[in-house]
C-alpha cells in the first residue's frame, strides 16, 4: 500500500525523484539512475523542458522521423513525424513516393474560423435578454479591444458574436457564441482571454440594464472557454489518377484494386466499428505531425472525432470514388493549428520541424497535416486490401521484439536472415531466439 504525499509540488526536483524512487521501487538507486539517464547534459536545455510542465522529473523520449517526398500542391516537403508506432513513418514515406509520381497531393484550406463560448444562466424573460444583447453587443466586443488589438493588426480578431438560447435543452441556459480568426496562432489563449472579458462585461452590463428586474440582472456565468470542435476550420486533402496509373508491383490489377479500395472506404462510411480504426489510421499521420510541430494533439483528436460524427453516426473521415476511369481519394478534416506561439518558438525540435517544413503558415501546416493523414490512410487501406497489414507491420515490429530479448549482433543477423523468407510472428521470433540460445 503506497502513501499519499503532501506538498509534492513544493519539493525540489531531487526530492521529488527520491520520494518516487523510494515509494514505488524495490531498488530506488536503480530507479533514480534510470530517471537521470534521460536528463539532458545541457542544464539550460533541461531547465527549458522542466518548465514546460509541473513536477517534472525527467524527459520522455519519442522518436522523431522524416517521411520525405511529399509532393503537395506541386511543392516537395519532408515531413517530420513524432510517433512511437513502428511502420507509420515507413507507410507515410511509401505513400508519399507512390503519389509523387501520380500528380502528388492537392490540399486546400476551406475556412479557418475558431469558436468560443460563454456559458451562462439567465432566469427571466428571454425576449428581454435578446434586446439587452442587441443593445450591448458592441460594448461587449469593444471591451476586448486591448486583447484583440495585436491580433487585428495581423488580420484576425473576433468575427462574430451571437446570443444562443439553449433553454429547450437545459433550463435557463444561454450562450454567447463567438467566432474568431487567429491567423498563424492556434489561438487558445487569445480566445479564452477574449471570452473571459466578454463574460465580465456581460455581467456588468446586465447589472446596469434598467429593463431587467433584480433576478434578470444577476446573470450567472458558468464558464468561458474555446471549443475544440471547429467544423468551420476545415482543410481538404485529395489524390487522384487514372485507375490504370495505380498499377505497381503489389497492384497487378489496378481496376480490381481501386474497386476493393472504394469498397473498404464505403465500409468505414457505414460501419462505426470499422470507421474508428480507419480514422485511427488517419490520425497516425495527423498526430505525428501535430506533435512534431508542437501543436495540441488532444485538441485535434477531440475535434476530428466530433466531426466524424457530425451526421449523427460515427463515420469515415475519408472518401473514395471511381468516376470516368479516375480514382479519387479525399478527406476534409477540422484542424486548429498554430505555427506561432505555444511551444513553436520554445521547443528546439519543434522549431526544427517547422524549419524542415519551410516555416509554414498555419494554413500551410493544415495542408501538410491533412495530407499526411490521407497518405497514412492510403497506405493502410492498400495493405489491408492486398497483402494484409501484418506482413509490413511485423517486419517493422521485428526490431522491437529483438530489443525486448536483448538479441546480440549475431542473433540479430541470423534472425533477420531467417525472416526474409518466413512470416514474422511474435511466437516464431521467440521460438527462434530460444533455439539459437540453446
Ligand atoms: C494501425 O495503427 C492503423 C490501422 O489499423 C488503420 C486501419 O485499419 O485502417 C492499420
Amino acid at each position: 500500500m503506497n502513501n499519499a504525499v503532501a506538498g509534492f509540488s513544493k519539493l525540489t526536483k531531487e526530492e521529488k525523484i527520491n520520494w518516487i524512487a523510494n515509494e514505488y521501487f524495490s531498488n530506488p538507486i536503480e530507479a533514480i539512475a534510470t530517471i537521470k539517464q534521460y536528463w539532458n547534459n545541457d542544464a539550460q536545455l533541461q531547465q527549458l523542458h522542466d518548465e514546460f510542465i509541473e513536477n517534472t522529473i525527467t524527459n520522455f523520449y519519442l522518436p522523431m522521423g522524416i517521411a520525405p517526398n511529399f509532393l503537395i500542391n506541386d511543392r516537395y516537403y519532408s515531413v517530420p513525424m513524432v510517433i512511437e508506432e513502428s511502420s507509420v513513418v515507413a507507410a507515410a514515406a511509401k505513400s508519399a513516393k507512390f503519389w509523387s509520381t501520380r500528380g502528388g497531393f492537392k490540399a486546400t484550406v476551406l475556412n479557418t474560423e475558431k469558436i468560443g463560448q460563454v456559458h451562462f444562466l439567465f432566469k427571466g424573460d428571454s425576449a428581454k435578454l435578446e434586446s439587452f444583447f442587441n443593445t450591448v453587443k458592441s460594448s461587449l466586443i469593444d471591451s476586448t479591444e486591448s486583447i484583440t488589438k495585436n491580433m487585428q493588426k495581423r488580420g484576425g480578431g473576433i468575427l462574430g458574436l451571437e446570443l444562443r438560447d439553449k433553454t429547450s435543452a437545459l433550463e435557463n441556459y444561454f450562450q454567447l457564441h463567438a467566432t474568431f480568426e487567429t491567423k498563424d496562432s492556434m489561438g487558445a489563449n487569445f480566445i479564452n482571454s477574449c471570452l473571459e472579458q466578454l463574460a465580465k462585461t456581460l455581467k456588468e452590463e446586465a447589472q446596469n440594464y434598467t429593463d431587467f428586474n433584480e433576478t434578470e440582472k444577476n446573470i450567472t456565468v458558468v464558464m468561458s472557454i474555446l471549443s475544440n470542435y471547429v467544423p468551420n476550420c476545415i482543410v481538404r486533402a485529395e489524390v487522384s489518377c487514372r485507375v490504370e496509373e495505380l498499377a505497381e508491383k503489389k497492384i497487378e490489377n489496378p481496376q480490381e484494386f481501386a474497386e476493393k479500395f472504394v469498397q473498404a472506404v464505403s465500409i468505414a462510411e457505414i460501419e462505426p466499428f470499422r470507421a474508428v480504426t480507419h480514422n485511427k489510421g488517419i490520425m497516425n499521420g495527423v498526430d505525428a505531425v501535430v506533435l512534431a510541430t508542437g501543436n495540441d494533439f488532444r485538441a485535434v483528436e477531440a475535434g476530428v472525432h466530433a466531426y466524424a460524427s457530425r451526421n449523427g453516426h460515427y463515420s469515415s473521415l475519408s472518401h473514395a470514388k471511381i468516376e470516368n476511369g479516375i480514382f479519387t481519394f479525399w478527406m476534409e478534416i477540422p484542424l486548429a493549428l498554430g505555427t506561432v506561439g505555444g511551444l513553436t518558438s520554445l521547443h528546439p525540435l519543434v522549431k526544427m520541424a517547422l524549419e524542415i517544413l519551410g516555416k509554414p503558415s498555419a494554413k500551410e501546416l493544415m495542408q501538410v497535416v491533412a495530407v499526411t493523414g490521407l497518405a497514412q490512410n492510403f497506405a493502410a487501406l492498400r495493405s489491408l486490401t492486398t497483402t494484409g497489414i501484418q506482413e509490413g507491420h511485423m517486419k517493422m515490429h521485428l526490431n522491437n521484439i529483438l530489443n525486448q530479448f536483448e538479441a546480440n549482433p549475431e542473433e540479430r543477423k541470423a534472425i533477420l536472415k531467417h525472416f526474409e523468407k518466413n512470416t514474422v510472428t511474435h511466437a516464431a521470433v521467440v521460438a527462434l531466439i530460444e533455439n539459437l540460445r540453446k
